[in-house]
């Protein structure tokens, strides 16, 4: 498989989503919003599913990264099962036509009503992450009148190796229970009558570049399979989480691919006759998406020139919060040869943090250009707000030569009017 089939590429120097010209898309709904590519979304998923062909399986989408229901609708038809981390993310799901034998629900605070609701509406299994919630999930289970499959959520002590704030795999962090106690609250598991012990589930970060820290992780996870079964538990599945990178900067940046992934999950734990989870987000829709935004000014600064765009924190929030860099490409394809210059890359909200890229090199840009953030698709519209009471950018879903807005702006009618006046103003 070639890395770098791309579905936004440039014909006739315009950038394109699939077969449909961004300009287009853009006088049709207006900047900024988000697209997203129907063919990647698809692609990406099948590569996964591919990976570990031979094995059975089930790729759960991590729905946090982008939950739009035609995405959903899209992976759900490829056969993709999905990982929740909410009720809303299950209602999701559910709406979308995800049988709840597909879903998988995730997270260290489900609520007891959260899990009546998966449980009531069918659910594949629960990764559980603490006692208490076990204990939580045993009663419910009991009032429901059912029991509840679960694996449990074990922390290997693994550094992932990737920001501090998308790590999850150490001692210190607040996910999964320390592997050492492993056969103590399986023990404890599985003396509650509700539940039915299943397998292991781990999780060690986001957006890992390197295999090394996975395959620690898959190595423990496998020990502790046999060391279970041992104790006399069944563990039939293993939910190997997500979290494998993405290219942000292309050209310099090469995280392993999909088949690299399933060919490390077939050698640390293929022996042991589980059916395998992965429950990757990122990777399935960060290259799928795109936002949109327009340069509303050129402001030239005490030696620097800033590029204010119509996008700002509220509708991208990770070059804010992670420091993430995002390629930031001309929808009109420069010349060639062109010379370069520095931009600091901004938006309207009055913060220092509305700030995309510093001293950015590129082709010179005018009001009224767009520009496109490439990689945009995976944790980008579902961490938008409306921050300083800018709507929530629309999302437009291209297949082919065909696009469909898939989430319309609000109008500012429509903001204002979710606030009600209490009785005495
Ligand atoms: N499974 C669990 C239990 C997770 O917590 C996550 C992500 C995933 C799967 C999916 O990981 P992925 O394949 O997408 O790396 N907002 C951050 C990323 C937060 C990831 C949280 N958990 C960002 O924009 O980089």
């Amino acid at each position: 498989m070639a890395r770098g089939m791309d579905h936004f590429l440039y014909r006739d120097g315009v950038l394109h989503a699939e077969d449909v010209p961004l300009p287009e898309i853009a006088a049709a709904v207006g900047t900024p919003f988000y697209v997203y590519s129907t063919a990647t979304l698809l692609r990406h998923f099948t590569l996964f599913d591919e990976a570990l062909s031979g094995t059975e399986h089930l790729v759960c989408y991590a729905m946090k990264a982008a939950s739009n229901q035609a995405i959903l609708k899209t992976l759900a038809a490829a056969g993709a099962g999905m990982d929740v981390v909410s009720g809303g993310e299950y209602m999701r799901a559910k709406a979308a036509g995800v049988p709840g034998d597909k879903i998988v629900f995730s997270g260290v605070g489900k609520t007891a009503d959260e899990i009546r609701l998966a449980l009531s509406g069918g659910i594949r299994q629960f990764n559980v992450e603490s006692e208490p919630e076990m204990e939580v999930l045993n009663r419910v289970a009991g009032e429901v009148g059912v029991r509840a499959p679960i694996t449990i959520r074990v922390n290997p002590d693994v550094d992932a190796k990737t920001h501090a704030k998308i790590a999850t795999g150490k001692s210190e962090n607040k996910f999964g229970i320390p592997i050492a106690r492993a056969r103590e609250v399986y023990a404890l598991a599985a003396s509650l009558p509700n539940l039915d012990v299943i397998g292991i589930d781990v999780h060690i970060g986001s957006q890992l570049t390197d295999l090394a820290p996975f395959e620690l992780a898959y190595q423990k996870v496998a020990e502790l399979t046999e060391t279970l079964r041992g104790d006399g538990h069944t563990i039939k599945r293993l939910d190997l989480g997500g979290g494998l990178g993405i290219p942000y900067a292309r050209n310099n940046e090469a995280p392993p691919l999909p088949s690299d992934y399933g060919a490390l999950i077939k050698r640390t734990v293929g022996h042991l006759g589980c059916e395998i989870e992965i429950e990757p987000g990122r990777l399935i829709a960060g290259n799928a998406g795109c936002m949109i935004t327009q340069v509303i000014y050129v402001k030239s600064g005490e030696g620097r020139d800033f590029l204010i765009l119509d996008g700002a924190m509220n509708d991208l929030i990770r070059p804010a919060m992670y420091e993430a860099y995002h390629d930031i490409v001309p929808v009109l394809e420069a010349d060639a040869g062109v010379e370069q210059t520095p931009y600091d890359i901004v938006g309207p909200v009055c913060e220092s943090g509305d700030t995309f890229a510093k001293q950015r090199m590129m082709a010179p840009l005018n009001a009224g250009d767009l520009v496109a953030f490439r990689s945009a698709g995976a944790y980008g519209a579902v961490m938008s707000s409306e921050y300083n009471t800018r709507p929530l950018i629309p999302e437009v879903l291209v297949h082919g030569d065909q696009y469909a807005v898939i989430r319309a702006r609000p109008t500012f009618d429509e903001m204002i009017n979710r606030d009600t006046i209490p009785e005495w103003l």
